[in-house]
């Protein structure tokens, strides 16, 4: 398969976005990563993929803990700080730091503590498998969406139909059962910006 060709196919997987955080050595590290996913519920654990070329990586194998931030929508420019190397990263940056050592950003839309409980190597990629030691939400945000390269937003629209098309009613109990809400949300629209 054609490097140029996947990148652009994978593209069309829209994703959030997360700053992931790690402090190994007295040092603190953040690094912006849009492979991030929940994994399992019980226990409770998330994934990350991180390039083992960038310093971030290492942080996070040698401390073994990290914090996954889920960036809400007015914190774009945190994506792409975050998305370069630099000797100050977190220059400008409302943090705490959280008793597991990295630190925490203020006013994410969510964020995960987590502790890697193992390693998978990928291609170019370490996959780190974790615990999630503790999640916190914040209300009244909307969540930065990545999709084709570039950053939007998801906007409700009242004549797009739920996805509920995709639950036969006959489910829904069961989605409800799962403490899921199967409705009322729309598919919203994107637009790159
Ligand atoms: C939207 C976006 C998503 C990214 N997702 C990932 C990712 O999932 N995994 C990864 O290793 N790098 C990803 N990157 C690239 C890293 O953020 C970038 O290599 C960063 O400079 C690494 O930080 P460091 O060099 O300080 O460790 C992404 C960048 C952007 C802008």
């Amino acid at each position: 398969m054609d490097r140029t060709e996947f990148r652009r196919v994978a593209g069309h997987f829209a994703s959030g976005v997360t700053v992931v955080t790690a402090r190994h050595d007295g040092a603190d590290y953040g690094i912006t990563l849009s492979a991030m996913s929940s994994l399992s519920l019980d226990p409770p654990m998330a994934l990350i993929c991180v390039n083992r070329s960038v310093p971030s990586h290492d942080a996070i194998k040698a401390s073994g803990v990290f914090v996954a931030h889920v960036l809400a929508r007015h914190q774009k420019g945190l994506a792409s700080q975050f998305s370069r190397p630099a000797t100050d990263k977190f220059s400008g940056v409302e943090c705490t730091r959280s008793a597991a050592g990295p630190l925490v950003i203020a006013r994410t839309l969510a964020h995960f503590v987590c502790r890697v409980a193992h390693t998978v190597p990928g291609g170019t990629h370490t996959v780190f498998l974790s615990d999630v030691l503790s999640a916190e939400t914040a209300s009244g945000l909307e969540p930065l969406i990545y999709y084709r390269g570039g950053f939007g937003r998801l906007t409700e629209e009242a004549d797009v139909t739920a996805p509920r098309a995709y639950v036969p009613a006959e489910h829904e109990d069961d989605l409800v059962g799962a403490g899921v809400t199967p409705a009322p949300f729309r598919l919203g629209s994107f637009y790159l910006s």
